[in-house]
């Protein structure tokens, strides 16, 4: 799926009035296939901008497009079946307890059912293959028949994971995926992502703290800061002062990062905000 913004605003509807907009004038395009990582200190605005760009957040000023529709200015049918068509995994996924795992992987195919298919599959699962498939890829076959309120965050997490692997989108929108997990594991299930994503084609934009995965398990990464576009750059041209800059005020969240370990000056220059391409 192909998606583009221009100037886009995000504000929550429960933000107080005097507060300034989450996501600030965000103009950028992702094309189909294209897998792009989003980093930025804690209130940033990584969350508000996945949710616009799942069609969840209404902006409110300058337009977003989705395959070249504006999900706001459609019907509800078409809007629904475009939905249909993205996933969108918050970092905890709502996975209701004393669900099976085998019945929280097949909801992730629900969009693309009838509405008697839905209740028929979640009542009775049927042809699990893919669910199998889709928890080997995360290491979890074993879990199956599990009840998810039984797993670790880590495996509920996962399994959140291997839900996009069951749906039938064309644009997978991840937030913050590794939060649960110990680095070898992060480095599998991102790895796992991506190569998925490419094997099907699909547009993948996922939030992360870990800096360096997104630099170097991406090909292009977006810093975000104070609601604004830092930077859009290929993986290879976010430079250590780029990241001292985005993170500055906020180096405690750089120090938690396995790997390498990023110079920062000790009188932090203020950030240059400068435009996205
Ligand atoms: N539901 C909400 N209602 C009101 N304001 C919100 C809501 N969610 C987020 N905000 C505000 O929007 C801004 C951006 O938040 P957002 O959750 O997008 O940041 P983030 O970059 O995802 O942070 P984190 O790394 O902590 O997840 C923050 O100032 C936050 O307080
Ligand atoms: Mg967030």
């Amino acid at each position: 799926m192909d998606l583009s913004l221009d100037r886009v605003e995000g504000r929550h509807w429960a933000a107080a009035a005097q507060a300034p907009a989450a996501i600030r004038a965000i103009s950028l395009s992702i094309s189909r296939g294209e897998q792009v990582a989003v980093i930025g200190p804690s209130g940033a605005g990584k969350t508000t901008l996945l949710q616009l760009m799942a069609a969840a957040l209404k902006p409110v000023g300058g337009q977003l497009t989705l395959n070249h529709q504006d999900p706001w200015a459609i019907s509800t049918a078409a809007l629904q079946r475009l939905r249909g068509q993205l996933f969108y995994a918050p970092q905890t996924p709502p996975l209701p307890p004393r669900q099976r795992v085998i019945t929280a992987l097949t909801a992730g195919r629900l969009p693309a059912l009838s509405l008697l298919q839905s209740v028929g599959q979640l009542i009775y699962p049927r042809e699990p293959h893919e669910a199998v498939a889709a928890l080997e890829a995360f290491d979890l076959s074993e879990k199956l028949w599990d009840r998810v309120d039984r797993l670790s965050g880590g495996e509920r997490q996962r399994v959140g994971l291997a839900r996009a692997l069951m749906s039938p989108a064309s644009l997978w929108l991840v937030d913050e995926p590794l939060s649960a997990l110990d680095p070898k594991r992060a480095r599998q299930a991102i790895d796992t992502l991506n190569s998925q994503a490419r094997a099907r084609d699909v547009t993948l934009v996922v939030t992360l703290h870990q800096v360096d995965v997104a630099t170097s398990r991406f090909p292009r990464v977006i810093g975000l800061r104070d609601g604004g576009c830092a930077f859009d750059l290929p993986a290879h041209e976010v430079t250590q002062q780029r990241l001292a800059e985005l993170y500055a005020q906020h180096e405690h969240e750089l120090a938690d990062v396995a790997g390498p370990r990023f110079d920062l000056p000790t009188e932090p220059t203020p950030p240059k905000i400068v435009h996205c391409r």
